[in-house]
């Protein structure tokens, strides 16, 4: 089984250290690594933010744990020269479409959460967000108004296929979890949403067992605040998820938590933490490597088979966190080193 490890810019590498750590002391027999350059840091050694190498070592893998992207260097690049490129074209090449973000609180972060503990507590979410699709997808550009105003625009679109494959992930995650789906949109805007909505309630009658709601995103994320226990699962379109999931983050305790996959229509995955490159703390060891061990744990579960590994990675977190691990994002002074340190001595 190989692994194709993307490390990527700021923080990426030293989250990706520690969690190749973690994959290591499993012993996992045939488990093989190859890494290659992402992002800005690829962008800097071969003009290209996703190099032809890196992308068929992606095709190659059974599996892609990734860092993060993003360099404030790369920021006046033309578009499809930055690093945000990279993950963009990875999800899209590869035809991963569907984002799985759980949010659940370690009942040890509670103190961590921006809300109240016994709020924070209720947290166990996951949210489904559509990822090969949206603004960020369609049409883009810069043009000139006719009285010669700069202007950019950036087309939103959904095609029903495209909301029914994500809404049957949708449907079948809550039918292995609490059997409550919420379906977020904003139908009382965007005929984008009104398809959406459509295709959704259409979907529905394959899985009559499921409770399904609608809301709007606006009212979303004001409930993620007020009453965050009241979501099993979440499904929405690109945008809306990228923003709602970071919100979520908060709620349980910190950004630097969440882990992701993304996946393909036969399970095939990329795995990779919610947060970015995070260029601020680079290289200081202030990151928090847990989402991006968690990330991993993940893809022993969903790509690998590997159910049983990926139950010890998740057991070890917990452990660490009660043994009193906290990198300064959970109020604490821990390194990344020594976070990674935690959960392998919660291993063993
Ligand atoms: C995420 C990130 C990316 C996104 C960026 C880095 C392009 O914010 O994975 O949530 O917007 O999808
Ligand atoms: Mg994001």
């Amino acid at each position: 089984m190989l692994i194709a490890l993307l490390p990527g810019d700021g923080i990426g590498p030293e989250v990706i250290t520690e969690a190749q750590r973690v994959l290591d002391a499993l012993r996992i027999d045939g488990l093989t690594f190859e890494e290659a350059l992402v992002g800005g840091a690829a962008c800097k050694a071969t003009g290209h933010p996703l190099p032809a190498d890196t992308l068929a070592l992606a095709k190659r893998a059974d599996a892609i744990l990734f860092g993060a992207v993003g360099d404030p260097d790369c920021d006046a690049l033309e578009r499809h020269l930055r690093p945000e490129q990279a993950i963009l074209g990875l999800r899209k090449e590869l035809s991963l479409f569907a984002n799985l973000r759980p949010a659940t609180l370690f009942p040890e972060l509670a103190d961590a959460s921006a809300l109240r503990p016994e709020v924070a507590t209720q947290i166990d979410m996951i949210i489904i967000r559509e990822l090969n699709g949206d603004v960020y997808f369609g049409d883009k550009g810069m043009r000139k108004t006719p009285d010669g105003k700069r202007e950019g625009y950036d087309i939103m679109s959904y095609n029903e296929d495209e909301v029914r494959r994500i809404a049957r992930v949708g449907f079948e995650t809550a039918m292995a979890r609490g059997k409550k789906l919420c379906s977020v949109d904003k139908a009382n805007v965007l005929e984008t949403s009104q398809l959406w909505r459509d295709v959704v309630i259409e979907t529905h009658t394959e899985y009559p067992e499921v409770s399904l709601s609608h809301m709007y995103v606006d009212n979303c994320a004001m409930q993620l605040v007020r009453n965050p226990g009241q979501f099993d699962v979440i499904v929405t379109g690109n945008l809306f998820g990228d923003i709602l999931s970071d919100q979520a983050s908060m709620c349980a305790g910190s950004i630097g938590m969440l882990p992701s996959a993304s996946l393909d229509a036969a399970q095939k995955g990329l795995y990779e933490p919610i947060h970015g490159s995070a260029p601020d703390i680079a290289g200081q060891g202030k990151a928090n490597p847990l989402a991006t061990i968690l990330s991993a744990a993940m893809m022993l579960r969903y790509s690998l088979g590997l159910p049983k590994h990926a139950d010890r990675i998740e057991a070890a977190v917990a452990k660490a966190l009660a043994a009193g691990a906290r990198s300064p994002d959970l109020g604490g002074s821990h390194s990344t080193r020594e976070m990674g340190d935690a959960v392998l001595a919660a291993l063993t």
